[in-house]
């Protein structure tokens, strides 16, 4: 971890969970299974903001169908590294997504209620398809029953940064994922 001395000046980042090579690979074969199930069709993907930006600016590059991107911006209510349920669309889609096919970026599935908000409010929109594509999957956590068809990674209940991912808006420039260390918060 010295070596991270400089962006990381209160030695919060505790251990690497997932190195730059082990995302790229996994980047990679996401983007290979979403451009065989989505030929013949011009997805939308959404990336939520702001956790998912990295994650989504690699994907899409890496698939090789026609396709779009939008964002939208949501913040939940709680304590910093706890989600409360309670999701304020900050920012809202740019058009309509009647009849699209819909790809949810997201980085992390925690408790499960920000994707689930979010699936309920787009569905409600009538979309041809709305499926979800998270990097991260933090075990046995989800309190609501949602499946996402696009993982990256199952981890452990920890607090992570780095690829997007941020601690108080911190690492997110981090080529890793880090787990942090709680204590020293
Ligand atoms: P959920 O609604 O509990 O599934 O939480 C989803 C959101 O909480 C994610 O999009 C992240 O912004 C944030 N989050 C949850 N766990 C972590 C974490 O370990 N590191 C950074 N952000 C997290």
């Amino acid at each position: 971890m010295a070596l991270l001395k400089a962006v990381d000046p209160k030695g919060l980042l505790k251990k690497e969970l997932i190195t730059e090579e082990e995302i790229k690979t996994k980047v990679e074969e996401l983007a290979e299974r979403i451009t065989i199930d989505y030929q013949g069709k011009k997805p939308l993907f959404i990336g939520i903001l702001k956790g998912a930006f990295v994650f989504l600016s690699d994907l899409v590059r890496k698939i090789e169908i026609p396709l779009e991107i939008d964002f939208m911006s949501v913040s939940s209510y709680g304590k910093a590294t706890q989600t409360s349920g309670v999701v304020k669309i900050e920012k809202d889609l740019d058009r309509d997504i009647r009849n699209r096919h819909i790809i949810l970026v997201e980085d992390i599935l925690d408790t499960g209620l920000t994707l689930k908000y979010l699936v309920d409010t787009l569905s409600a929109r009538n979309p041809a398809s709305i499926e979800i594509c998270t990097l991260l999957v933090k075990e046995g956590k989800q309190r609501v029953n949602i499946e996402p068809k696009y993982v990256g990674f199952t981890i452990p209940d920890e607090f992570v940064v780095g690829y997007g991912l941020d601690f108080a808006g911190m690492y997110r420039h981090l080529n890793s994922i880090y787990a942090i260390d709680t204590d020293k918060i």
